[in-house]
């Protein structure tokens, strides 16, 4: 069962891969009265997915979350992650999905719909907002990440 303990707004985008997916996620968040917001597409017809992890990581805030989701998940983290807010993380399983939460502050949750299954994609959605930032030695590294 998620839990909104950690932000109850979430941005969703896709491209045409991952479509199918955001559909089922966002269908999920909702009925657990998550405020999802979707940034498109909105059929799967084929679209380049740099420019839906444009449209979402550009609108990440320190009130919001985001998740993206195309085939492998690699494009849009490495799109994601060139804006200065985003922590995007590329997750597939439990334990990633707890740890780039506890350990790197993850704010961006990116998924690969061609290698994650349907139900392993719903426990890490599960797990990526119930877990909670641990702070301490980890805020430290956190901060280091833009001093580049
Ligand atoms: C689209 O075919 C595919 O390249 C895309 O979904 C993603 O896997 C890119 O990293």
């Amino acid at each position: 069962m998620v839990k909104k303990n950690i932000t109850n707004s979430v941005l969703i985008s896709s491209d045409h891969a991952g479509y199918d997916l955001k559909q089922i996620i966002k269908n999920y968040l909702c009925k657990k009265k998550f405020k999802v917001l979707d940034y498109g597409p909105f059929d799967n017809s084929s679209v380049d997915y740099p420019d839906y992890a444009k449209k979402l990581a550009k609108k990440i805030s320190s009130s919001n979350f985001g998740i993206l989701i195309c085939g492998t998940g690699i494009g849009m983290s490495i799109v994601a992650n060139r804006y200065k807010k985003v922590r995007a993380s590329l997750v597939f399983n439990a334990k990633t999905a707890k740890l780039a939460r506890e350990h790197n502050n993850s704010n961006v949750l990116v998924l690969g719909s061609r290698v994650t299954n349907k139900i392993n994609a719903l426990k890490i959605v599960n797990i990526f907002f119930k877990t909670k930032f641990l702070k301490g030695r980890h805020s430290r590294r956190v901060k280091k990440f833009n001093n580049v």
